[in-house]
């Protein structure tokens, strides 16, 4: 990558530990970690020069939202995803998980249902049991080629009487799948046949590799539009997870005055930095983005190549979106929970594949949203455990 002052250098080698990362400081010092989603890189120098600007003035009062961060999402939104969405339909919040367990508060009751798709980020599944509901499972099942795809008669059949909405994952954590048109359009016609609310977490939106591009649900058509909520954030895309920024989109002026109504009091705007580094992402990210995905799309070929060449029995798909891979070492010869294994052979913490439910049993997550040398190095860790 190269080292032009206007373009990053992802090459570079940060120290996290004495910034108080979750991701560097939960296991001992010898432990490289590619678990937690967030990236080992800087956040754009645009993003970065707003901060210090907003920090210089010194007083951090109560803010109004931030001017222009309303027109900054609707920009990026049309410019990256071919999205127009109306301003009033946007409703700022301090977290995706939170957006998404708030929709499930503000419109379902106890006792409804939510459907889901697993393997799949844990929060998702435990949102449902959080607002006293339940959950059905409509698996996403593999092909020959390891590839997860949607088995379209189980989704059917996981819909019962009882069940209100649906949890959409796009691009699809832990799977990397980024879902196609035609599979949209069948699950949306699904759920609005059975008059389900569609909650689509579409956090890794902007991060899809050539040859894929992620389609908002909610844009396929109006009536879809009508029926979902979708929940966005710069915060993984630009490695600003800590400052709680995200956003929920619901053109639907009836299911948003419910949401409004539900957060009242419990959920809290979104804090200052979070409004002003949104804004300058959306704003001006772009060319930091192009980079990165490039980058990020080289990882991804070392790392599919790596694993089939060199770790013996572990396969996987190449992730379509996400910085996440999702490792199946069910034939790797590893006795009990293969994280458990990585950890201790390797001194490598990956994610535990049961995380994300039972059908991850056997399997982890792998970030590669790291320089390509702390990858490397973490390949080989595996590689020698592995065939010691
Ligand atoms: C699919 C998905 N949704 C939500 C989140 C977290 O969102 P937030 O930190 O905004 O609550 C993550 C983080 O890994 C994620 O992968």
């Amino acid at each position: 990558m190269t080292s032009s002052p206007s373009l990053p250098n992802f090459d570079t080698i940060l120290d996290r530990r004495a910034s108080d990362s979750i991701k560097w400081n939960r296991f001992e010092k010898d432990v490289l970690p590619l678990w937690v989603a967030d990236m080992d890189f800087s956040a754009p120098e645009p993003v970065l020069r707003a901060l210090r600007e907003r920090l210089r003035h010194g007083i951090f009062g109560y803010p109004q939202e931030v001017r222009g961060s309303r027109e900054a999402v609707l920009s990026w939104l049309e410019r990256r995803h071919d999205w127009r969405v109306d301003a009033e339909a946007l409703v700022f919040l301090p977290g995706v998980v939170t957006g998404f367990n708030l929709a499930l508060q503000a419109l379902g009751n106890p006792g409804e249902r939510a459907l889901v798709q697993p393997p799949t980020y844990r929060p998702l599944m435990e949102a449902p049991r959080h607002a006293s509901m339940f959950r059905s499972n409509a698996p996403l099942v593999q092909d020959t080629d390891g590839r997860y795809c949607i088995d379209f008669d189980a989704f059917e059949a996981a819909i019962t009487p009882e069940t209100r909405f649906f949890l959409l994952c796009n691009p699809h954590n832990p799977t990397g799948r980024v879902f196609r048109r035609d599979e949209l359009e069948r699950m949306a016609e699904t759920c609005l046949r059975h008059d389900l609310v569609i909650i689509s977490d579409e956090i890794h939106h902007d991060l899809t590799y050539s040859g894929h591009k992620h389609i908002p649900i909610a844009s396929l058509d109006p009536e879809i539009a009508a029926h979902t909520i979708t929940l966005i954030a710069p915060s993984k895309t630009f490695n600003i997870a800590g400052l709680k920024a995200s956003v929920a989109i619901i053109p639907n002026k009836n299911l948003r005055k419910r949401y409004e109504a539900a957060r009242r009091g419990l959920v809290d705007w979104v804090n200052l930095m979070g409004q002003i580094a949104l804004r300058a992402a959306y704003g001006e990210g772009d060319s930091w983005l192009d980079a990165l995905l490039h980058y990020l799309e080289a990882n991804r070929e070392y790392l599919f190549n790596f694993v089939h060449r060199e770790l013996p029995g572990v396969r996987m798909a190449k992730p379509e979106g996400t910085f996440l891979a999702w490792l199946d070492c069910r034939q790797a010869n590893i006795q009990g929970n293969p994280a458990a294994f990585f950890l201790k052979h390797a001194r490598v913490a990956l994610n535990e594949g049961k995380w994300f439910g039972s059908q991850g049993k056997g399997f982890v997550r792998l970030n590669f949203g790291c320089p390509r040398a702390t990858l490397k190095e973490a390949l080989e860790r595996m590689k020698a455990a592995l065939t010691a």
